[in-house]
């Protein structure tokens, strides 16, 4: 007789079968966790949708079979540590890329207890970084040679650990400290830093080399978007768009790649924009701007923001988009590329998991958070009627979308 197991069982097989059979169409290779297997294969087209749908049937299956105790615990002690062990102690490089080296000779090279390297690296190749293909030795799998060569794995391990993991587990205590807060001095983030007043982004000015791996994460969240592909900028054509808390540039360099007459002008704090590079023949400048003052670049044809609303509660929300108003135009495009929330239950589980912590984190970091649509068009409103949302533009290969708001007074 059915039952959830062998419901569970029959889809995920018939959705391998769908897979396999893409994969072998296409011409891809089966996904692994090997060193030489591929560290980045987008699958595109359907076999996106159906490889969500087997993660999480499989996810459903594994919590099944846990139980809840089994859960918690799984929840409760993830690899995190692991991941800055290696870095801190350069693990991956030790290790040969080809061959092997024992726990032994590892030991000796980084100075770490045999015994409590082994623990803590077997606990690690249990979540498929680095193998152990015989006893006693450790060899890489494709996740640890990441670690090793990858520089933008480097800065995603470090930022989650120290810019994201911290926050985290001071929610509840920001909670019950700060009901109801909305401002960015009452944060979870402040209680993870043993600090009293100060912002996320002071934080990172302070530390620059901090605030360099965040701006390069960030830049390394883009890799697969192409927002100059996904809405017409050649409807600007030679005229001017300006890009609030743009960064180093990442997502401006890659427009102006396909739009070369576009003007681009990239603002941010002062000390991401002393980082920033302009690049030859790359028609993008910098400039220092706090985007609560009112902007600079008067009767530009666009002003784009991306990633940076959902930074902010809808009160300094609002503020940041009526600094514009001044420099506004009839017409004037104002484009705004963030998540749009879909409902809960609309996404796969594992879609929305990765959605939620974002969310959650812009919380622990911010008092902020994503925005379902309902939620964007009531911050445009209360930021001013005229903003007037045109259309929401998926974004391939994104979570984000483009918010397209057009000024009409
Ligand atoms: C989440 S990051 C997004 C960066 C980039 N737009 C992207 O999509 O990768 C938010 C950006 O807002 C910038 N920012 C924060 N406060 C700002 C302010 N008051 N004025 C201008 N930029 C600010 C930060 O420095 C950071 O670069």
């Amino acid at each position: 007789m059915a039952n959830r197991l062998t419901t569970l069982a029959s889809s995920i097989n018939d959705r391998v079968g769908k897979l396999s059979a893409y994969l072998s169409q296409n011409n891809l290779p089966c996904p692994s966790f090997d060193a030489e297997a591929a560290s980045h294969a987008p699958l595109g087209g359907e076999a996106e949708a159906i490889a969500l749908e087997l993660q999480d049937l499989g996810l459903e299956l594994h919590d099944l079979l846990r139980g809840p105790i089994g859960l918690v615990l799984n929840h409760h002690l993830p690899p995190i540590p692991i991941y800055d062990m290696i870095l801190r102690f350069g693990i991956a490089s030790k290790v040969p890329l080809e061959g092997d080296i024992s726990f032994a000779d590892l030991s000796k090279s980084t100075g770490i207890d045999q015994d409590v390297l082994t623990r803590l690296l077997h606990y690690g190749i249990l979540h498929r970084i680095f193998q152990e293909k015989r006893p006693g030795y450790i060899s890489h799998s494709v996740l640890s040679k990441l670690m090793r060569d990858d520089q933008g794995m480097q800065n995603l391990v470090g930022m989650i650990q120290e810019d994201i993991v911290q926050p985290w587990r001071f929610i509840a205590d920001a909670l019950q400290k700060w009901p109801g807060a909305e401002d960015m001095d009452q944060v979870a983030l402040l209680l993870a830093e043993k600090r009293t007043s100060t912002t996320f982004w002071n934080i990172l000015a302070e530390r620059p080399e901090r605030a360099e791996r965040f701006a390069k994460t960030m830049s390394a969240f883009s890799v697969d978007e192409d927002i100059g592909a996904d809405y017409p900028f050649e409807q600007l054509g030679a005229g001017t768009l300006v890009e609030s808390g743009g960064s180093t540039g990442g997502v401006a360099f890659k427009i102006a790649e396909r739009h070369k007459d576009l003007k681009i002008i990239v603002q941010d704090l002062d000390e991401i924009v002393k980082t920033a590079k302009e690049r030859e023949g790359c028609n993008v400048s910098f400039m220092t701007h706090d985007f609560f003052k009112e902007q600079p670049v008067k009767g530009a044809d666009a002003y784009m923001m991306r990633w940076v609303l959902h930074d902010w509660s809808d009160t300094h929300a609002a503020r940041i988009l009526q600094a514009l108003v001044p420099v506004l135009k009839a017409g004037t495009k104002i484009l705004i590329v963030d998540a749009v929330v879909p409902p809960f239950g609309a996404v796969p589980e594992t879609s929305q998991r990765h959605l939620l912590k974002f969310d959650i984190s812009m919380f622990a970091l911010f008092n902020a958070g994503e925005r379902t649509l309902d939620q964007w068009k009531a911050l445009f409103a209360r930021a001013d009627e005229r903003f007037q949302l045109q259309r929401v533009w998926p974004l391939r290969n994104s979570q984000l979308s483009l918010l397209e708001l057009v000024w009409s007074p």
